[in-house]
């Protein structure tokens, strides 16, 4: 029997409104991975940003791609827990999985070549609540917003306009201090001697309700001892590596939280403008690091040391930047765990250090 006119017609309308859900998804989709406005800063653009010409190390960090896994615990005094209510903040002593690690692309880049050295900890509570935080021995970042981190990876990327970077920098002057502190600022011979800060601001609240904006900084036991860079480069490609599982070898390395108090009006949003010396400063506790583990076989291997990821008594400012930082790592996280292959869990050799 041949069908009727009215149910030719709703089959047209159902195979339309079907066409047009799945335009309406293709379309929602293309606006999310930023396809229809090749302007917009999305985490993939970011991270694609990041790669060494020659692109990424695959089945590695896209940035900070070189580092050395370890275990110990924080040992909190309690000193804080009347700024914020955070469980890891209450005196006692709470295990850390970290990380320490070099600002770079390349996981195989020289130690002596890399300016920025950084420092990640996850810090589990009882409750299982967690405090991630990946931070850098600068006492400033060298730009106030994502955006502009995207324009200076652009810039310092550019083979085509040899005029890039002097653009940017007349555009973004806050560069400049930046660039003054890699230039003048003494080199350390070891990541203990480092001290590593959150430079983003976020906000403690206590137990009774009242919010406070703070950054936070881990400060060396270890006194710093200026070394040269040719120094260091006679040391060899991975000097600091080697250092640190030597140090913790023979006795555990600490460090102090400083947690500063921001003044009504100090900037947040803007990590590239230091707070006054004058601050109000909170020591919190220590960090002790007991075990240095190799990377490829070590547990902040698949660790993403997102900084949005606080217990309650923490939360992210008006800081752009803890946001931006926890979308490029996601997707950095998500490549890099899909490429397993590339970076075999057990080394050459065995050597599992
Ligand atoms: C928009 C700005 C930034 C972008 C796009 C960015 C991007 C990245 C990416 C893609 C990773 C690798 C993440 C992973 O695979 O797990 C990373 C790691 C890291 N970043 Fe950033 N970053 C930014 C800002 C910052 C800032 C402000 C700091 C410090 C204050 C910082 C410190 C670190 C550290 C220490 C690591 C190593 C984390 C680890 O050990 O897993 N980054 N960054």
């Amino acid at each position: 029997m041949a069908d009727s006119p009215s149910s030719n017609g709703s089959t047209v309308r159902s195979l339309v409104l079907i066409a047009v859900v799945v335009i309406v998804l293709i379309a929602a989709f293309a606006f999310t991975a930023g396809w229809l406005s090749p302007a917009r800063l999305t985490p993939a653009r970011l991270v694609n940003a990041l790669a060494p010409p020659n692109g990424p190390a695959l089945g590695f960090r896209r940035n900070h791609a070189k580092g050395i896994c370890f275990t110990g615990s924080f040992e909190s005094n309690g000193a804080a827990a009347d700024l914020s209510k955070a469980p890891m903040l209450a005196q006692g002593s709470y295990p850390v999985t970290g990380r320490f690690n070099l600002g770079t692309p390349d996981p195989k880049a020289p130690d002596a070549t890399v300016r920025v050295r950084g420092l990640s900890l996850r810090i589990v509570a009882p409750d299982g609540s967690e405090w991630r935080t990946a931070m850098i021995n600068p006492p400033f970042f060298p730009v106030a917003t994502p955006q502009a981190f995207y324009g200076l990876l652009k810039a310092s990327g550019d083979k085509t306009d040899p005029d890039a970077m002097k653009n940017f920098i007349a555009a973004h002057p806050e560069f400049g201090h930046f660039a003054q502190w890699a230039g003048s600022a003494p080199w350390t011979g070891s990541f203990a001697q480092e001290r590593y800060n959150s430079l983003n601001s976020f906000i403690f609240t206590n137990a009774a309700g009242q919010d406070q904006a703070v950054r936070w900084s881990f400060v060396p036991a270890a006194q710093p001892e200026a070394v040269s860079v040719d120094q260091l480069k006679a040391r060899g490609d991975d000097f600091l590596d080697a250092d640190i599982t030597q140090r913790v070898h023979s006795a555990p390395q600490r460090w102090t939280l400083v947690v500063t108090v921001a003044n009504p009006g100090d900037p947040t949003a803007d990590p590239s403008q230091a707070w006054p010396d004058d601050r109000r400063k909170v020591q919190a506790g220590t960090l002790v690091v007991n075990t240095i583990e190799s990377e490829p076989d070590g547990p902040c291997r698949d660790l993403n040391f997102d900084p949005t990821v606080l217990p309650s008594g923490m939360r992210v400012s008006d800081d752009p930047f803890p946001a931006a930082r926890s979308a490029a790592y996601a997707v950095s996280f998500n490549r890099r765990t899909a490429e397993e292959k590339d970076y075999p869990r057990h080394p050459a050799g065995g050597d599992t250090q």
